[in-house]
């Protein structure tokens, strides 16, 4: 079952094939949940330090009365954050904000800040990446990456550092794959995270992608989760009521070759842009 697979990253550590977002999640709604998510079987929680959550989720971790080292936690150092310093004082920050002693995950939040979209700020991620790496070496974070960054971020900050993120997040859904970017990491060893896996809700009165899922039998967002599963991406869906939680975790089912080709072919241009998160 889906719920209890695993990704190896390649420095050995298991990650869950599904995660829970927790984007614009308003904190108690991210207690609850997050509390929900792992009580039905999830065990990968994905939140950042400006989703303005993290104590919240950290309580529901708690509260939870799951082990803490059955569940991978990821967390953002935020995306205007470009110093060593300043990513060391984030990361200590979400730490306490989550009250953990360690994160499974920890990642650069995007390669620019979100207010400059495409900013070279190669300087600012190479100091970054420095601190994350030595966080790494001290055994504060099981693995670290980078999220919305392209071929040419990753190739900046590995060619001045020698050390490969272990995980690329990006906006992934049906309609909108990032194909070079993800043929690139994944031929890389770099586990590609399929962040709003729904297109942020707005895939979900998408005819063609209804009559597949009729097919299955299934709805659409499972289908969309599925379909980032088959194409070995780790997708991260949110939600804040508990059915739609459960619901978007049952998704043990086989998309046929055919039927992805076809979900490939859809393209929908109004869902192409880049966007705050
Ligand atoms: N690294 C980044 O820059 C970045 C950017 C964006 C997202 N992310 C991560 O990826 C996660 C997911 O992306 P996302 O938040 O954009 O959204 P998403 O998972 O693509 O879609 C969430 C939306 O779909 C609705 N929904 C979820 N399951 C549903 C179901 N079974 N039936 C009907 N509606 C359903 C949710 O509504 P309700 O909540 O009302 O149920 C919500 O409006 C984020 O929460 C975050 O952790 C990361």
């Amino acid at each position: 079952m889906i719920k209890n697979e695993n990704i190896k990253l390649y420095n050995g550590v298991s990650m869950p094939r599904i995660g829970f977002g927790t984007w614009q999640s308003s904190p108690e709604d991210a207690y609850k949940s997050v509390l929900w998510a792992l009580e039905c079987g999830y065990r990968h929680i994905d939140t950042a330090y400006v989703y303005g959550n993290e104590k919240e989720v950290g309580r529901a971790i708690k509260d939870s009365r799951i082990r803490r080292d059955e569940i991978f936690v990821c967390s953002k150092c935020p995306a205007n954050v470009k110093t060593y310093e300043g990513c060391i004082e984030h990361f200590f920050e979400t730490l306490k904000n989550l009250g953990l002693e360690y994160l499974d995950l920890y990642l650069i939040h995007a390669p620019w800040p979100w207010d400059n979209i495409g900013l070279d700020c190669t300087k600012g991620n190479v100091d970054v990446w420095r601190a994350m790496v030595e966080l790494y070496h001290k055994g504060l974070i099981r693995a670290i990456g980078v999220s919305n960054f392209s071929e040419r971020d990753i190739e900046a900050i590995v060619g001045l550092t020698d050390f490969k993120p272990m995980v690329n997040q990006i906006r992934y859904f049906i309609g909108n794959t990032q194909e070079r970017l993800t043929r690139y990491c994944q031929n890389e060893g770099i586990v590609v995270e399929a962040y709003s896996p729904l297109a942020t809700g707005k895939l979900l009165e998408n005819e063609d992608i209804k009559r597949i899922a009729l097919k299955y039998n299934t709805t659409i967002p499972k289908l969309c989760i599925r379909y980032c599963i088959e194409k070995n991406t780790v997708p991260l869906p949110k939600s804040v009521h508990k059915d739609r939680i459960e619901a978007n975790l049952d998704v043990d089912f086989k998309i046929s070759e055919d039927d992805l080709k076809v979900l490939d072919s859809i393209h929908d241009m109004s869902l192409d842009r880049p966007y705050r998160s």
